[in-house]
């Protein structure tokens, strides 16, 4: 098929892009029927944005240093993301603070993943704080992006049991294959026209998700 007429995905990564790779895999296998039309990173060093390049997507540095505010960083995103006609933004270990200018024109067309079971542990070292308050459980969750921090409703949760000499870099890299499964799901879900963001929260199928979001499963389609 066309790219040009596929669903067009921006995916905003900060650094190793794992995540983007399993939208890459996702995208060949046709798991998912789109287009990535633009890879775009704060990080000039990103090691995301050599996937991008192997893959032979379309990629823009937008450094976070060389804008005086939040806003201007982000007015230069929306920018970006505008002339590359974009229809859902893919946060995906895109580490800033979003503002209102960006979220604002994207909203329900923006989705994250962050790395715990929200809501718990918003914010940084989720997998050492999980640790450190002996959670027998760990995981991620996708949410639609708001305006407070990992804060959007969920879409969809993962999760597995901590162990007993885990460390948080054990538990992240575990995380993490979940994550590269998980994170395309959400997305196939909102290019079917399935998933949508309403007043009242996110809903999937005409259902309201639940406040921890859906619970994932490797069967899910
Ligand atoms: C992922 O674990 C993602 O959940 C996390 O950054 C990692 C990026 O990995 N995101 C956040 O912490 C956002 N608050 P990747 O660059 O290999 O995809």
């Amino acid at each position: 098929m066309n790219s040009q007429v596929l669903p067009r995905l921006a995916i905003l990564i900060s650094g190793h892009g794992t995540n983007l790779q399993a939208f890459i895999d996702a995208c060949a296998r046709r798991e998912l029927v789109a287009h990535i039309g633009i890879v775009i990173s704060n990080n000039p060093k990103a090691v995301g944005l050599q996937r991008a390049h192997n893959a032979g997507l379309a990629t823009h540095t937008i450094d976070h240093r060389d804008f005086a505010t939040r806003e201007e960083f982000d007015q230069a995103l929306v920018n970006e993301l505008h002339s590359a006609s974009i229809d859902l933004v893919v946060l995906a270990g895109f580490m800033r603070i979003l503002t209102p200018v960006l979220v604002q024109p994207f909203v329900g067309r923006l989705l994250n993943i962050h790395p715990s079971l929200l809501p718990k542990y918003p914010g940084m070292r989720t997998h050492q704080r999980a640790l450190d308050s002996g959670d027998a459980e760990a995981g991620a969750t996708v949410h639609f992006v708001t305006q407070e921090l990992d804060g959007g409703p969920p879409i969809l949760q993962g999760r597995l049991p901590t162990l007993p000499d885990d460390t948080a870099e054990s538990l992240a890299a575990r995380v993490s294959i979940l994550e590269h499964a998980m994170y395309p799901l959400a997305v196939r879900w909102y290019l079917q026209g399935r998933l949508q963001l309403t007043d009242n929260g996110a809903v999937l199928d005409g259902k309201m998700i639940a406040a921890t979001g859906v619970q994932y499963r490797a069967d899910a389609r």
